[in-house]
């Protein structure tokens, strides 16, 4: 049914890979989009490979998500948590995953605070990598997601203005979002507090609008951004009160604006900041349907990588 044609063994961030990666991986997740909505939700795909999931930072959605994912797929599962584990006994990052892959395990899906820390490990290890979040730096599979969702919503990527809100200095979500949205065609702008708009922004290929009202009078799809307050080692903005009446996305703000605008969020939440209630829990968005379709993104991920390995 499938071919496994990705250009690379490891998915370490969108800026790697191409828009024939991207497109066989949105292909690949309506076939399995199709298959975890059936009764029986198990295909034996990935039976005898065995997957790690390593996350040394905290995760609800990816980390679900994946394990689903691999469980769906009939693979072998062992997850690790760096809080319950002897890196607090000094254990450096490499011994780690060594040792976890001396028990045989193919792939190894990983979060870590440390920008590059995947990059390190492919130069290190056999097994294929999975890049579930690196600090600042990417985190491919939210992105294909959220490709994902606003092809299923609007039809296509192609031509589609899609605006992304928030805290752009600290987001990994923001910088695979904007790699991702490049190549498969859209137009893309970001909006946020001047201090949170990092000055290379524009070498990426997308505008910068600091007005909320414009940004959304120009944009089809806007993805939402939490205020990363555990990545700010200084303060970007004076409070989250006042971010929420700048930032702030409600109802009453887009009843003004003629327009129907698809509303995205990677999660976690920050209600009655970044984005109120009224919205997030209306018709306008498609913040669950993210989450059910990252599995089937994960489930294509980990499918078309397994076909690489050894
Ligand atoms: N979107 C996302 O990465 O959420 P988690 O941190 O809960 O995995």
């Amino acid at each position: 049914m499938f071919q496994s044609q990705l250009s690379s063994r490891h998915l370490l961030g969108i800026k790697y890979i191409s828009r024939e990666d991207i497109e066989l991986i949105l292909d690949t997740a309506a076939e399995f989009k199709e298959v975890i909505n059936r009764p029986v939700k198990k295909v034996p795909s990935l039976r005898d490979v065995t997957i790690a999931n390593v996350f040394f930072e905290n995760s609800t959605r990816t980390r679900i998500s994946f394990e689903l994912a691999e469980r769906r797929l009939s693979a072998d599962v062992v997850n690790f948590s760096a809080s319950s584990s002897s890196v607090s006994k000094g254990e450096t990052l490499l011994d780690t995953v060594n040792n976890i892959l001396a028990m045989k395990v193919d792939m190894v899906v990983m979060r870590h605070p440390a920008p590059g820390a995947h990059h390190f490990l492919s130069r290190h290890i056999d097994a294929n990598i999975i890049n579930a979040g690196d600090g600042t730096h990417e985190h491919p599979t939210q992105a294909l997601l959220d490709a994902y969702s606003i092809r299923e919503k609007l039809g296509t990527v192609e031509g589609k203005n899609v605006l992304i809100v928030g805290d752009i200095l600290h987001s990994r979500v923001a910088l695979s979002n904007i790699f991702c949205l490049n190549k498969l065609g859209a137009k893309v702008k970001v909006c946020g507090p001047p201090t949170l708009i990092p000055k290379y922004i524009t070498s990426l290929g997308v505008e910068v609008e600091h007005d909320i009202r414009k940004a959304l009078e120009w944009c089809d799809v806007a993805n939402v951004l939490r205020i990363q307050l555990e990545r700010q080692d200084i303060r970007y903005i004076p409070s989250l009160r006042e971010y929420s009446l700048y930032y702030g996305i409600n109802k009453a703000l887009l009843d003004s604006i003629n327009k129907d605008i698809v509303i995205m969020h990677p999660g976690p939440i920050n209600r009655g900041v970044e984005l109120a209630s009224d919205v997030a829990d209306s018709g306008r968005s498609i913040i669950l349907d993210q989450v059910e379709n990252g599995v089937a993104v994960r489930m294509a991920v980990l499918y078309l990588l397994a076909g690489k390995v050894g």
